[in-house]
């Protein structure tokens, strides 16, 4: 999403002829503007004539209501274009190329990514290559526990959000189908790759085989007492995904070091045998990655993810750690157990992906099919709050889209049969505890929020809609059948009911002004190019032609066009 930086411009008068306004704006055909005469008077105007730069200052008064300093040259008024920019929400700025500065005004911040062909079930996600759900704002870190992200959105503390645990696993499956290949570095493994551990007086350090994994595995004992534990110094930059197998016997831990290279500062990110998922002190940073349980995980931190992440916690003004400012320095053993398998890469992109798969795998409820939601909601004033627990159409959805992934990749049952029971809550109502609505007893909506009244928004529900596409794709039989009915019966809705939020010049989120006949919720430029994406999606699936249409009538809202009026 690109934010363009106004700062720039904001003192900068001119650029808005008057001529483009008058033409722009639907509701000013009455030549307003030139009727300056009276508020001269009224106002006492100081007509300052500028005879180096030809322009007169003159006061642009606005509906009436309040004056903002314009310019005057000839019968030309010109607009400051900061009041343009938050009068009409345009935005723009300053660029200089071959050699000229220029002015560029945009209509929307958002843009479209066509797609590159048709939608494929097993491949990318939508656009969701360019997504970076970690790095956002209301992701408070992601768990040593599960590898999951833990959502800040709507409580601080923290809480798992099926539908942004879904967002991450789609991403990374998207980002390994995309992006080149990354480069890994084995740092340990007991066989190909063997280190020269420091191993201080009263811990000790083995290489052996162990049956289980079949294959030799690095076991290690530090005292309870010990400071320096058992460590390997390394100068490595660049990749910071670090992957390895772990078993812990006792209470222990792994910390790395990491160092920038420029102001000399040391971090240290400590990945502890804990429940606590995140706190820090300092430049420590403390992951808890569950108790000791005596079985073999596999874990994958983004260091830098989970630095920033840590620190962050303390202090939100925190600037980001560049990459290339960084250095792994060292990684210390504390406590008893083995570990295998220690790679430092560029990304693990399936190594993420599975690690959200197998998270949806481990919370479903079995009985309802659901994934819970275990934070209140209030989605507007009017609606009735959502208790904990409350089921997502789109967290469904996109749960079956990473499922329908997982299955498709290793072929584990497992997944396919999550997702199968993951239709469950579409076929029960909104109000009692499933995802369906009905509009005017005609045309079932899946919601993204399961309120009463029911709120219709129509990016979560065409969420949902790619969800049951892709298990109609990647089941088979009678699960496949299932799903292409809870499928058919949404896109009739969808076709029946799109138009209802088209305004003319963007569209609406949901239907909230019809059912609880308030003011209409505009969708943001960000939101108004999901939808179109959606629609692209759509279009490369089903044949209609309102898809295409209407995609690209909305395309033409971005760059200003409105329907015509009578
Ligand atoms: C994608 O995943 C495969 C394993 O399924 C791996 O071999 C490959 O390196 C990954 N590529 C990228 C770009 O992540
Ligand atoms: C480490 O990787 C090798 C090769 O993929 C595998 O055979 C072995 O089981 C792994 N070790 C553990 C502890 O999972
Ligand atoms: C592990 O740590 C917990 C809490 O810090 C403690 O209660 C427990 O006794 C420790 N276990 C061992 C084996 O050291
Ligand atoms: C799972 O869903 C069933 C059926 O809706 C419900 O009765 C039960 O309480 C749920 N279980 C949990 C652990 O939430």
């Amino acid at each position: 999403m690109m934010r363009l930086n106004f700062k720039t411009v904001l003192l900068i008068l001119v650029v808005a002829t008057l001529s483009f306004l008058l033409t722009s704006w639907n509701n000013c055909g009455s030549g307003l503007f030139f009727h300056t005469a009276d508020w001269k008077t009224k106002y006492q105007h100081k007509d300052r004539l500028s005879t180096e730069s030809g322009y007169q200052e003159i006061d642009c008064h606005i509906n009436g209501d309040y004056s903002i300093g314009c310019r005057k040259e000839g019968d030309e008024v010109y607009i400051p274009f900061s009041f343009i920019h938050k009068y009409f929400e345009i935005y723009g700025k300053l660029a200089t190329y071959d050699g000229l500065e220029r002015f560029e005004w945009l209509h929307s911040y958002s843009k479209i990514v066509n797609p590159k062909g048709k939608y494929d079930s097993r491949g990318v996600f939508m656009t969701f290559e360019n997504y970076n759900v970690e790095v956002r704002d209301r992701v408070k870190c992601i768990s040593g526990i599960d590898g999951v992200p833990i959502s800040t959105q709507w409580e601080s503390q923290g809480y798992h959000y099926p539908t942004q645990i879904a967002q991450f696993g789609l991403s990374h499956y998207s980002k390994n189908l995309t992006e080149p290949e990354p480069h890994r570095k084995i740092i340990e493994d007991s066989d190909k790759v063997k280190q020269n551990w420091n191993v201080p007086q009263g811990s000790i350090m083995s290489r052996v085989y162990d049956k289980q994994v079949n294959s030799l595995v690095l076991k290690f004992a530090t005292p309870e007492t010990s400071i320096s534990g058992i460590s390997l110094t390394l100068d490595h930059v660049l990749d910071f995904v670090l992957k390895w197998d772990l078993n812990i016997k006792d209470n222990g831990s792994i910390t790395v070091v990491l160092e920038s290279r420029e102001k000399k500062e040391t971090y240290y990110l400590h990945y502890v045998t804990s429940n606590t998922v995140l706190h820090n002190y300092n430049n420590h940073v403390y992951y808890g990655i569950g108790l000791a349980n005596h079985q073999w995980r596999r874990l994958t931190r983004d260091l830098l993810v989970d630095l920033q992440k840590g620190l962050y916690l303390n202090d939100k003004s925190r600037k980001k750690l560049p990459r290339s400012k960084l250095k792994v320095v060292k990684i210390i053993l504390y406590g008893s157990g083995m570990i295998d398998n220690m790679t430092l890469s560029t990304s693990e992109h399936m190594e993420q992906f599975y690690d959200a798969a197998r998270w949806f795998v481990a919370n479903q409820n079995v009985t309802s099919g659901g994934w819970p939601n275990p934070v209140k909601r209030k989605v507007a004033p009017g609606m009735a709050i959502l208790e904990p627990g409350w089921y997502s159409s789109m967290g469904q959805g996109h749960a079956i889209s990473v499922l329908a992934r997982a299955y498709y990749h290793s072929g584990d049952a497992k997944y396919l049969q999550a997702a199968i029971r993951g239709l469950r809550p579409f076929r029960l109502s909104s109000a009692k505890g499933g995802v369906a609505a009905m509009f005017l007893g005609k045309y079932i909506w899946y919601e993204e929020y399961p309120t009463i009244p029911s709120s219709f928004i129509l990016n979560g529900f065409i969420y949902s809609l790619i969800g049951l596409y892709d298990l109609k794709m990647i089941a088979t039989a009678k699960d496949a059948e299932e799903a292409s009915r809870l499928f058919n019966q949404g896109m009739t809705s969808l076709k029946n009911m799109l138009m209802l939020y088209d305004t003319g010049s963007g569209t609406i989120y949901d239907l909230r002004h019809f059912t609880l006949k308030t003011a209409p919720n505009l969708a943001r430029w960000d939101y108004h190019s999901t939808h179109i994406n959606q629609l692209l999606l759509l279009n490369s699936i089903d044949n209609d032609p309102i898809f295409i249409t209407t995609a690209e009538r909305w395309i033409g809202y971005m760059n200003g066009k409105r329907a015509a009026h009578n």
